[in-house]
């Protein structure tokens, strides 16, 4: 989709970089009106951050997915979930990667205090924007409760949505979920904050292979390097022949 894209991807966490932008003014009018420079500095940081988060969520993520869907080299007719996939920032790019006999399927709880404006009605929207509601199919579920059959697609896909689920054993229900819902020879790729690295362990226990772990780089700073975003990709080793 890059900078072509015709749907409405709202913001991600958008109370967040809100925070960072009152914080910063009123510290900078507070510091000048008191004339207390440490107060003027500090506003300017959380001005930065603001800026900063703002570019990872209107842009960053964008080109880190453009970068992780190209690598892909999804077959035409392939078999796509995107777990939480939100207003379909992902799950519509990589519907406009498949032909006309794949399959791009979305489930979502639609949260806006995850991401402003978020909901089922404004993600079927953003599918007819960007010409691609034939092959997008949504679904309002639980991450930690797939309604699909085992082995049902190809590749699963997850953006910043994993780590929403508060407690480490529901987010390492969810990529079990993740594992058991892909076919043999199918992969995953999971583009998550930090947390991300505990991601690694869950599905190298549940026996996944080629598991790579590594650093989106400044695309993906949600205000600052301490908070990176990290891509882990897998594979599901095919059926053994008898
Ligand atoms: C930060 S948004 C990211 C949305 C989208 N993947 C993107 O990158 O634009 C996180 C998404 O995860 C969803 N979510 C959080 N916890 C969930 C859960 N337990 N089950 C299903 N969806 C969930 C939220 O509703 C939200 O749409």
């Amino acid at each position: 989709m890059g900078e072509t894209r015709k749907g409405e991807y709202g913001f991600d966490a958008p109370y967040v970089p809100l925070g960072y932008a009152v914080g910063g003014t009123v510290l900078v009018v507070g510091g000048v009106f008191l004339g207390v420079l440490g107060l003027v500095l500090v506003g300017i940081v959380l001005l930065l951050c603001a800026g900063v988060f703002l570019h990872a969520t209107r842009r960053g993520k964008f080109q880190i997915w453009e970068n992780a869907l190209d690598e892909l080299k999804l077959e035409p007719d392939a078999r796509v979930l995107d777990l939480g996939c939100g207003r379909g920032a992902v799950l519509l790019a990589a519907a406009q990667r498949l032909g006309a006999g794949g399959r791009a399927v979305g489930i979502d709880l639609w949260r806006t205090v995850d991401q402003s404006g978020n909901a089922l009605e404004t993600t079927r929207r953003n599918a007819v924007a960007e010409g691609v509601a034939d092959r997008v199919e949504l679904h309002t579920g639980d991450l930690t409760e797939l309604p699909f059959a085992d082995g049902s697609f190809d590749v699963v896909v997850s953006s910043l949505a994993i780590h929403n689920i508060d407690a480490e054993i529901g987010r390492t229900t969810a990529i079990r979920e993740a594992v058991r819902v892909l076919a043999p020879g199918g992969r995953i790729v999971f583009v998550d904050l930090r947390i991300a690295a505990e991601y690694v362990d869950v599905l190298g226990e549940r026996g996944m292979t080629d598991i790579v772990d590594r650093d989106e780089g400044v695309n993906g700073w949600w205000s600052g390097p301490w908070m990176p975003t990290r891509r882990v990709t897998a594979r599901k080793p095919a059926a053994r022949r008898l």
